[in-house]
């Protein structure tokens, strides 16, 4: 068996299968791109879910690197990822938007699937490698990572929000879920106020003591060590989507779909995977209230949503499609015109290629989030426009909020203020547009997904160094 001395623990492997069913293609996610140069230099190994139940699969190389995956049964799939992951860690810990679900006996699978991804992890690391456990399906691997592998380094990345203690304090496993994400040396956070969530869960529910980012745990031999928990905001390969938006090809397809709608004065766009925690009911609210009231018409402005499919077979995201469509339904067939639509509704995914045309071709961006942990659509919106132009109206509950304080910002459960921010950004001269992009830009462009993947090992590598010698002196 290879052991690496840098390992990927996530839900899902960073590849899909092809068409055909045969072979395998990278997926496109940020996370695979940023850790690409880190897995080559490492030679490193990504312990995680091939994506389709009850398929058994060998380890296997793919682009240079050493793909570990895990076998979940339909049991495991309902249970563990559909079940404790999706209907009651996501609902929970994005402020109970959809009712958390507590089931005891998804709890049981969540625990031995977690375990499972510990063991394939400790047995593809390498003595006194690091180990860096991604997201909240995977809260206990690094406490069971620990206790298999005291040699190794642990990080742990959170990607979603960290809840207030209010809210955390539901979780009927409360006390077992802090314990195993305290088993990584770092735990990384979006945004800062998630970080002080999390200390503060711990102060109330462990009892243990904090200090600034540092939280001293008891260790096996009696004594303490400290975990770091801190805020990593996410980002994206920025480059590649200026790239990709300089293409002539590309611009040319931003004209032909701006063409395809008629040719609306403006263009406004959502792209969201279809989830309850998007604000997408919210966002069609507004937009079908400003047709309604006469303060835009479908020759000004065209909606095009899309909304890519997900958790497809949970019940919160069965009724929500339901609901999101009726409504769509709806405002259509009350403001078409034979030539103009009010909403162009896409239940679709597209490559990347085709997100960057539709970014080049939207006036406006629409990320209406009412919880979100970063929002990734926010800043590849913003990469894309090379050419300074368009608008950002930002949720100020997605974790980019923080980072983008050039955009509108707004409060989706404030309506009439959504309103208000759409009709701003429709009618915003060029001047204010460009003033405000190159700031979103400049952030974004500063502040690539490889600078966080850096800072966050970086901090791993300083942070364990110095908690190993303050141990052994
Ligand atoms: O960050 C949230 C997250 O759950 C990621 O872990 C995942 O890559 C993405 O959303 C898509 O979700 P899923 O893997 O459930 O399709």
């Amino acid at each position: 068996m290879t052991q690496a001395d840098f390992v990927v623990v996530a839900n899902r492997l960073p590849v899909d299968r092809t068409p055909d069913g045969e072979g395998w293609r990278r997926s496109p996610g940020g996370l695979v791109t940023a850790l690409e140069p880190v897995m080559r230099r490492a030679d490193g190994a990504w312990v995680g879910w091939a994506g389709q139940p009850d398929v058994e699969l060998e380890p296997f190389e793919f682009d240079g690197v050493h793909l570990v995956p895990v076998v979940l049964s339909a049991a495991d799939v309902q249970n563990y990822y559909e079940g404790f992951s999706n209907d009651t860690i996501w609902p929970l810990y994005h402020d109970v938007i959809a009712a958390p679900t507590y089931k005891r006996a998804w709890w049981d699978a969540y625990v031995r699937v977690n375990r499972r991804f510990a063991e394939a992890a400790a047995a593809s690391a390498a003595q006194n490698a690091t180990v860096w456990v991604q997201d909240y399906q995977l809260q206990l691997v690094p406490k069971m990572l620990r206790e298999l592998r005291p040699d190794l380094t642990i990080g742990y990345f959170h990607h979603i929000p960290f809840p207030a203690y209010g809210l955390y304090s539901q979780l009927p496993w409360r006390k077992q879920v802090l314990e195993g994400l305290l088993g990584a040396d770092v735990i990384g956070f979006q945004r800062v106020a998630d970080a002080g969530n999390f200390a503060r869960a711990v102060r109330r529910q462990l009892r243990y003591e904090t200090k600034a980012s540092g939280i001293l745990v008891p260790d096996e031999k009696g004594g303490t060590r400290v975990a770091l928990a801190k805020a990593f905001p996410i980002s994206i390969d920025a480059e590649s989507y200026v790239e990709l938006a300089q293409k002539p090809e590309i611009q040319q397809r931003a004209k032909e779909i701006r063409e395809g709608l008629g040719n609306p004065r403006k263009i406004l766009l959502g792209v969201d995977r279809l989830d309850y925690t998007k604000g997408i009911r919210h966002r069609l609210k507004a937009w079908g209230e400003l047709l309604e009231d006469g303060r835009a018409t479908v020759e000004d402005a065209t909606l095009v949503q899309v909304a890519s499919p997900s958790r497809e077979r949970v019940d919160a995201y069965v009724q929500l499609r339901d609901e999101i469509e009726m409504t769509v339904g709806r405002i259509n067939g009350d403001h078409d015109t034979t030539t103009h639509t009010a909403i162009r509704y896409l239940h679709q995914s597209y490559p990347r290629e085709e997100m960057v045309a539709l970014f080049l071709a939207a006036d406006v961006m629409l990320v209406t989030a009412l919880r979100d942990g970063m929002n990734l659509v926010a800043k590849e919106y913003v990469a894309s426009r090379t050419d300074n132009r368009g608008v950002l109206v930002l949720s100020e509950f997605a974790g980019a909020a923080d980072e983008m304080g050039s955009a509108l910002l707004i409060n989706p459960h404030d309506i009439d203020g959504l309103k208000d921010a759409i009709v701003r950004a429709i009618d915003m001269p060029a001047a204010e547009q460009g003033r405000r992009m190159r700031a979103l830009r400049k952030r974004v462009r500063d502040h690539d997904v490889e600078d966080w993947s850096r800072e966050f090992l970086e901090a791993l590598a300083t942070f364990h160094d110095t908690a190993s010698s303050a141990a052994a002196a």
